[in-house]
């Protein structure tokens, strides 16, 4: 039966009962069928007819399936082509949709194969709805192209997360993995004392194997350069292993390697070329994670250095954010907090006070009464801190702890008036070390309180001042490790800082 929206169904085969029996399955399924014995006549029907679906065999004498395929490509390139062959295997189904064809259909196939087929091409039809539609294969390669480039973006993007190294490598080959659909990989850097970092995913018995290809084929892949993808498994091997090296700036750095089974088709060749960028990508990723480590430390300890520099020229700051930073790691760790987090608060307490040493020293040091203007001016700090840290992104946790180091638990405190858990965490703990440091340092009005007398002051400001938990945990610090901190920094004193005579405390 055909009707007015009958697809129009172009059938080649050069067996012609198969192209009989081609013609009369396409027309029980309702299509108006056209059949040609070969491409060539496929060929000619196509130039002077359009057509919503070819049906063609791949090995014919003359022309073959795959140049049919591709001139029906040429020429109407949203016409689905369905590639018939005996001999079916993932590899040349593979190559078919490489080349832009919508299906295949290895022979034998029924008559409900067929009309499944149709029925197919009609819903995609009818979704496109009137729009040229991307023939699957080319939709699928279109597809794997932009997953490609997402990858390349996202490990650029993984470059600059701050990532220790090994978890950046185990991030980065998941990413390879997920994009490049693989049963197995190995990603391998060598550093300059030839130590291997190695990332690796997939089936233990592939990654064994894959560690024993690579060990024999290692050097052969650093000869390379990176320029091109070897393959380390020959044709017919059950798994299909390509690699690639990671160039450095004078040497390979390291090497990239994928397996994928062979059951499961090999890699194509554009998918070589996607571990080739891949690669590449890695390469420039990890410099620009080893350049900005570099640059990361050094911002930090310049301004370190700058805010010791500042507070060892004032006797009532002298030594204070450092011993803050080490009385908030130490409350930290009691609240069992990572290693990472731990060197944020303890980094966001060195830096806390950023704000004050660029205010003028006539206030800061002046001996009399401030005026509330002055106080003001003071008050600020928090604000002026964060403002100093906040183009340096990777700062940004400790950004908050400089502008939230005068809130106050119950909310009275400024630059915002936050209340209780709205103050970020580190910002209370570095509150309570900072007020702490501040009563048992000297004042210019005000002896510094005892170790132990200054610890019933933060209990007693526990739940308004002090967060609990923080306060708690305080609490908590043996006494001697306390005393020891004061001390400690005594004992570093041959540098420009000495034990501080105390905080300037006004702002406190
Ligand atoms: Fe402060
Ligand atoms: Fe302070």
């Amino acid at each position: 039966m055909t009707s007015a929206t009958a697809l129009r169904v172009l059938t080649v085969d050069d067996n012609s009962s198969l192209l009989r029996f081609l013609v009369s399955a396409f027309t029980a399924s309702g299509c108006a069928v056209t059949a040609a014995p070969t491409a060539e006549e496929a060929l000619d029907r196509i130039d002077a007819d359009t057509f919503d679906l070819v049906v063609s065999d791949i090995k014919m004498p003359g022309l073959s399936g795959l140049d049919l395929l591709r001139a029906v490509k040429g020429k109407q390139p949203a016409t689905p082509v369905v590639l018939i062959t005996g001999a079916p295997s993932v590899n040349s189904a593979v190559f078919g949709l490489r080349h832009g064809a919508y299906d295949y259909l290895p022979k034998p196939f029924s008559i409900k194969e067929v009309q499944g087929l149709v029925e197919r091409v009609r819903a995609d039809r009818a979704k496109w709805n009137g729009q040229t539609p991307l023939p699957s294969g080319l939709a699928e390669e279109l597809h794997r192209r932009e997953a490609g480039v997402e990858m390349l973006l996202r490990l650029g993007d993984l470059a600059l997360q701050g990532l220790e190294p090994q978890a950046f490598l185990e991030q980065t080959l998941r990413l390879a993995s997920d994009s490049l659909r693989n049963d197995g990989g190995l990603l391998l850097l060598r550093d300059e004392q030839g130590h291997f970092t190695s990332a690796q995913t997939g089936a233990p018995a592939v990654v064994s194997e894959l560690l024993g290809l690579l060990q024999l084929a290692f050097d052969r892949v650093v000869a390379t350069g990176g320029r091109e993808v070897l393959a380390l498994t020959r044709p017919g091997h059950r798994l299909d292993v390509v690699a690639a090296a990671i160039p450095g700036v004078d040497r390979c750095i390291g090497v990239v390697c994928l397996a994928r089974l062979a059951v499961n088709g090999g890699f194509l060749p554009d998918e070589r070329d996607m571990l080739l960028g891949f690669a590449q990508t890695t390469s420039v990723a990890l410099q620009k994670l080893v350049l900005r480590e570099n640059l990361e430390r050094h911002l930090v300890d310049t301004i370190t250095a700058f805010v010791n520099a500042i507070e060892s020229k004032d006797p009532y700051l002298k030594g204070h954010s450092a011993r803050v930073a080490l009385y908030a790691a130490e409350i930290a760790s009691v609240m069992g907090l990572d290693d990472e987090t731990i060197q944020v608060v303890s980094r966001g307490a060195m830096l806390h006070d950023l704000g004050k040493l660029s205010i003028m020293d006539t206030i800061l040091r002046k001996p009399d009464r401030l005026t509330a203007e002055e106080f003001a001016i003071i008050k600020a700090h928090p604000v002026v801190g964060e403002r100093i840290l906040k183009p340096l992104r990777f700062l940004h946790r400790e950004a908050c702890c400089v502008r939230s180091h005068h809130e106050r638990f119950d909310g009275s405190g400024y630059p915002d008036g936050l209340k209780g858990e709205d103050i970020p965490l580190l910002a209370r703990i570095v509150t309570v070390a900072d007020v702490f440091d501040a009563v048992t340092s000297n004042r210019p009005y005000r002896t510094a309180l005892p170790v132990e007398a200054a610890r019933e002051e933060i209990a007693r400001g526990r739940g308004t001042h002090f967060d609990p938990q923080v306060a708690d945990a305080f609490a908590s610090i043996p006494l001697e490790r306390l005393v020891e901190i004061t001390r400690h920094y005594e004992s570093l004193v041959s540098a420009p800082l000495r034990i501080g005579e105390g905080e300037l405390a006004r702002a406190s």
